[in-house]
């Protein structure tokens, strides 16, 4: 069943100067499915995720989530920056329970549900620390399960391990995918990093230069569950290439 329907999006920014971000994107997503977004830096990627959570709602096309209008959605929404998203001054399991402290849920309600997802992602011993005495991937997992807490809709990924090392982002998308496992969320997750595109998707949406469109949808039929021992299989490889074919074919540069 189609979750997510993206239909002719189109987005201008009228500064000066004139910034045409997106140009026509149109896409069906369905129901637990993971699709991750591939495009190139200042594509339009930010800006679609800010027309699918809400925030931005001055764009041409029709947008809807599970039939709803962005803004009336539940979105969870993980940046590429906890900075972004996350108080300093509150411990982890408060961030993890804002959204639902927001919402007048009980604390002993609230702290049910943060403690469950903190254990899941092995952080509950770190419930009562403040967020400069974790580490990088320790902050994107209490973001990730902040976003799941309040049980929304659709979990929309920025970049969320960019600033990661190599060997902690492997880990945190064995960890994203265990979460996804069980809980089945329509995840939406933009990449500038081809191999964790391709390992976490079903779908991988390659996008042209700005102003944004698809050049083309690769299908990842790899097995679940993905495993790291997956970056060196042939068949990835054989996927890889086709999301690079469509990437550096940048038929009649812009
Ligand atoms: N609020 C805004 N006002 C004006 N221009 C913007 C705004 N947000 C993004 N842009 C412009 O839109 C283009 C796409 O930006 P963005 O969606 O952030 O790219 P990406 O996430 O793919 O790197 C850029 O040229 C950026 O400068
Ligand atoms: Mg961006």
């Amino acid at each position: 069943m189609t979750y997510i329907k993206i239909k002719n999006l189109k987005k201008t920014y009228y500064d000066d100067p004139v910034t045409e971000s997106i140009r026509d994107i149109s896409l069906d997503i369905e129901e637990g499915e993971f699709v991750t977004f591939f495009g190139p830096n200042g594509c339009g990627k930010t800006t679609m995720f800010n027309v699918l959570c809400g925030l931005e709602t001055d764009f041409e096309g029709r947008v809807t989530i599970n039939k709803k209008n962005p803004e009336h959605a539940r979105v969870g929404f993980v940046f590429q920056n906890y900075h972004d998203s996350m108080f300093p001054w509150r411990t982890v399991i408060d961030n993890v329970t804002f959204g639902l402290e927001m919402e007048g849920v009980s604390k002993a309600k609230r702290e049910q549900v943060g403690n469950k997802l903190l254990q899941k992602v092995n952080l509950w011993e770190h419930h009562n620390k403040f967020l400069y005495q974790l580490s990088g991937g320790m902050k994107q997992l209490t973001s990730i399960c902040r976003a799941l807490a309040f049980n929304p809709d659709v979990l929309l990924m920025d970049e969320p391990f960019s600033a990661l090392d190599y060997h902690t982002s492997r880990k945190m998308e064995m960890e994203l995918l265990k979460i996804w496992r069980e809980n089945k969320k329509t995840t939406l997750f933009i990449s500038h990093e081809i191999d964790e595109a391709v390992l976490l998707a079903d779908r991988v949406v390659v996008l042209s230069k700005r102003p944004a469109e698809i050049k083309g949808i690769v299908k990842v039929d790899l097995p679940r569950p993905r495993t790291l021992e997956m970056l060196r299989d042939e068949r990835f490889y054989k996927i890889r290439n086709k999301v690079l074919d469509l990437f550096e074919d940048d038929g009649g540069a812009r």
